[in-house]
């Protein structure tokens, strides 16, 4: 049986840890070849090796997505490589947890280049390619924390934020290219980034106080929604917010 992203080619930045990691796997096992890109050379190679070693077909890039002329460099590359690229995940991000009083203009800096200007250039930097190849799907990761307020993370909500309305900038401009722009929405997944909060049982508890389903999800949890995203499957999906959340944001 043919897989569900069968013979596409597929870029997932952030590929060396947490979602992006398992976004990779699971598109690798859904039949794409992969493009993973990452800051951690190690852990970025890692993922390429573990799909390689499935039988899979990946090619790692280690770079930077704050930086314009990295993201350039990086999609010439995968062009160069595999001929296009049909899907973009723009999973790549950092978290700060500070209030806006407390956030250092260094630190504002930093999650916007990373969460916002990383998604930014990635998208304008694969959109001519999916343009000329005939259309695409990008999926852009912004978070519950991109819809609804919460304590201590005010640079992290204006980043995601603006991934959420930015996708539907993209969606609008580039419908007539056949290329389709989404959001997904996680709500308290378990990854490095969440790991010093679960492994606090008060945090864990004041985290997941109003997620219904009252558990953290697995990252592969969050990977059925981009596999879907990207797939023809949501031929007719285009600037939607998938929220993956358990509930969180439900009452
Ligand atoms: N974990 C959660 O509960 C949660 C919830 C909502 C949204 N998100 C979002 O999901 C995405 C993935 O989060 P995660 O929890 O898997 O994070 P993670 O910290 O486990 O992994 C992030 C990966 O991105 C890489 N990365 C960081 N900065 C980079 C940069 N500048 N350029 C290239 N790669 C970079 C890291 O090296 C790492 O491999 C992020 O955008 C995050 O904001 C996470």
């Amino acid at each position: 049986m043919a897989g569900r992203v069968e013979g596409k080619i597929a870029f997932v930045t952030g590929g060396g840890a947490g979602m992006g990691k398992e976004h990779a796997l699971l598109m690798a096992e859904e039949g794409a070849t992969l493009i993973v890109s990452d800051v951690n050379e190690t852990e970025g190679r890692q993922t390429v090796e573990e799909i390689n070693g499935k039988g899979g077909q990946a090619l790692f890039i280690k770079f930077d997505v704050a930086s314009e002329a990295e993201w350039q460099g990086a999609v010439e590359q995968a062009v160069t490589t595999f001929g296009r690229v049909d899907i973009l995940v723009n999973n790549a991000g950092i978290l700060a947890m500070n209030s806006v009083d407390k956030t250092s203009a260094d630190e504002l800096d930093r999650v916007l280049d990373v969460n916002v200007k990383g998604v930014f250039y990635g998208c304008k930097h694969i959109l001519p390619a999916m343009q000329k190849a005939g259309g695409g799907s990008i999926v852009n990761i912004s978070s519950i924390y991109g819809m609804i307020g919460a304590p201590v993370a005010a640079a992290y909500q204006a980043s995601k934020g603006a991934v959420r309305i930015l996708t539907k900038s993209v969606a609008v401009d580039y419908a007539p290219h056949n290329i389709r722009v989404n959001s997904v929405h996680p709500g308290v997944i378990r990854t490095n980034m969440t790991k010093g909060i679960l492994e606090n049982a008060a945090g864990t508890e004041a985290i997941l106080a109003t997620t219904i389903l009252r558990r953290p999800a697995e990252p592969r949890e969050v990977s059925y929604a981009v596999l879907f995203l990207a797939s023809d499957e949501a031929s007719y999906v285009t600037g939607a917010e998938l929220v993956v959340d358990g509930g969180y944001t439900t009452m």
